[in-house]
This record gives C-alpha cells, structure tokens and sequence, in this order.
C-alpha cells in the first residue's frame, strides 16, 4: 500500500489514538496534538497550568537534542542558569532517552541573580538575589544529575559569569547552549563565552525570550542580535518558539571557500 494511502487512512484515526493514550497515561508523540488535549483538560479543570511550561520545556529539549545528534552534531551541552538543576535534569533524562551522548556544563552563581542594572531594571519581576538557593545547592544539583549521568560527564561552574566567563579556558565544542539566565547583562555575558565555542549546528535555546514584554530592545533578546551583530562570522536560523517564552535558533559559521561548488 503506498504512503498517501496509508495517510489517507490513518489520518483521521491517528487524533483519537493519541487522545486515547494521553486518556490512559501516554504522551502523544506528536507535540501540537498532546499540547491541544493538555488545554482541553485545562479548560475542563482537569490539569493545573504550571506542568505546560516544562512541558513545553521539554518538547523544545528533545527536538534540539533530537536534531544534533540525527545531523551527527558532536560537542558539550552547556547551560546558563541552573538554579535547582530541573532543566539540567531534563537534559540529562532526554539525552539518555535519544541516546545522544554529551559531556555537560553547569554554570551558574548559586546566589541568584546578580546586582540588576540599566535596562534590566526596566520591570520590577528581576532583582538581586532571585533563585538564591544558599550554598547547598550545587551539591542537590549534583546528586540530582548523578542519578542520570556518571560524576565525570558534568562539571559545575560556580560564581558571577562577569568573574567567572573571561578565565574559564573550557573550550570543547558545543552541541547545544542552553540559556536561561533572565536578564540581558547575563545573556551578554554567556553568548560572548559561546563565540568561542559554537560551531555550524550549534542549537541555542533561549528560555526567557519573550521575557520583557517581548520587546527586542531588552533581556536575552536584545544580547543575542547584539550579539550577531558583532560576530558576523555567525549567522543564525530562527527555528521554533516554545511555551510563551522560549525560542530555539540555530548557529552557522560562514561556509570556506574550499567547500563551494565550482
Ligand atoms: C531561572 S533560574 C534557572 C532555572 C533552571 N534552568 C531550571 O530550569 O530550574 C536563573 C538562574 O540563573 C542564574 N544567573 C543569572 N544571571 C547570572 C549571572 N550573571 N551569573 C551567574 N548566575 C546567574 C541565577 O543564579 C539562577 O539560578
């Protein structure tokens, strides 16, 4: 039987099997539909709002995770804000379950968010001190990853990233970066860390996007085309947003000569 056929037959059929899965417990595999019946029982009552946005989180993880390693993208994942390590864990889980195969760093103060200057100030939502989760909390990041991952695939790099990114000699090639640092200052900071490291493929997920009432002339927005701006030997494919607030993008390095045709 040929595929249009089979389309044609199970297309109509292929809804009720994932609204009769996500009934019995199961995930559709297929994001918009799993997303559609998540705010239909929304709507019913039936699911409280707050598990979409790591829902959401997640579908956006696996895709990236899912698009190195189909096009054999070979690095580390970095990430920029760690917090509790939820994100770091998801990583860790969703890479297992792709099988893609990537050492992990882990920056992040452990004191919250730094002193909150210039535009950053621009709202009241971000503040010195925010997600300050005391000293303990890099080792519940550790011991929650190590359920995932062996102690040797991660490290963890504590302190300011304005103190700690200009001396981190760390330079292995990045598979994905993941930012989720909130304020523009941070932003800043970790995509110039990410010049060194970033090659064709390279995915970003920016988690707080369309933070600062969306607007491009704040927050992680305004660092990334600032950013792009002053490298121009990088180019970027603005892939898929997620959740209200996330954004994927891919990296290019501008194709050598040699590699053109003719
Ligand atoms: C929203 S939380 C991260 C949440 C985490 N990804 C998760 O999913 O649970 C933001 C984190 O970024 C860190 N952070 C933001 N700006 C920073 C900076 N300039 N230097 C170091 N850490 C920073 C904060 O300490 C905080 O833990």
């Amino acid at each position: 039987m040929s595929v249009p056929i089979l389309k044609r037959i199970l297309g109509p059929i292929l809804p009720l099997v994932d609204a009769l899965a996500l009934r019995l417990g199961y995930r559709s595999l297929r994001n918009d539909t799993y997303l559609a019946a998540f705010a239909q029982q929304l709507m019913r009552g039936e699911k409280s709002v707050l598990p979409i946005v790591q829902e959401e989180r997640a579908f956006a993880i696996a895709r990236a995770l899912q698009f190195c390693a189909s096009n054999k993208i070979v690095g580390a994942i970095y990430e920029f804000g760690v917090q509790e390590g939820a994100s770091a864990e998801l990583i860790s889980r969703l890479a297992n379950a792709i099988g893609y195969k990537a050492g992990l760093y882990l920056f992040d103060s452990f004191k919250g968010l730094p002193e909150v200057q210039g535009r950053d100030r621009y709202t009241d939502v971000w503040f010195e001190g925010k997600y300050a989760g005391g000293s303990a909390e890099a080792d519940l990041v550790c011991s929650r990853l190590t359920k995932f991952r062996s102690r040797d695939s991660f490290e963890i790099i504590h302190g300011f990233y304005k103190d700690v990114l200009p001396r981190c000699d760390i330079r292995e090639r990045a598979a994905l970066i993941h930012i989720d640092c909130d304020l523009y200052s941070s932003a800043r900071c970790a995509l110039e860390f990410a010049t060194k490291v970033v090659q064709d493929g390279t995915v970003l997920l920016f988690d707080d996007y369309y933070c600062f009432a969306g607007n491009p002339a704040f927050g992680e927005r305004r660092a990334v085309a600032e950013w792009a701006l002053r490298n121009t030997e990088i180019s970027i494919t603005q892939w898929f947003s997620y959740g209200w607030h996330g954004q994927a993008m891919i990296c290019h390095k501008t194709v050598p000569q040699e590699a053109d045709d003719e």
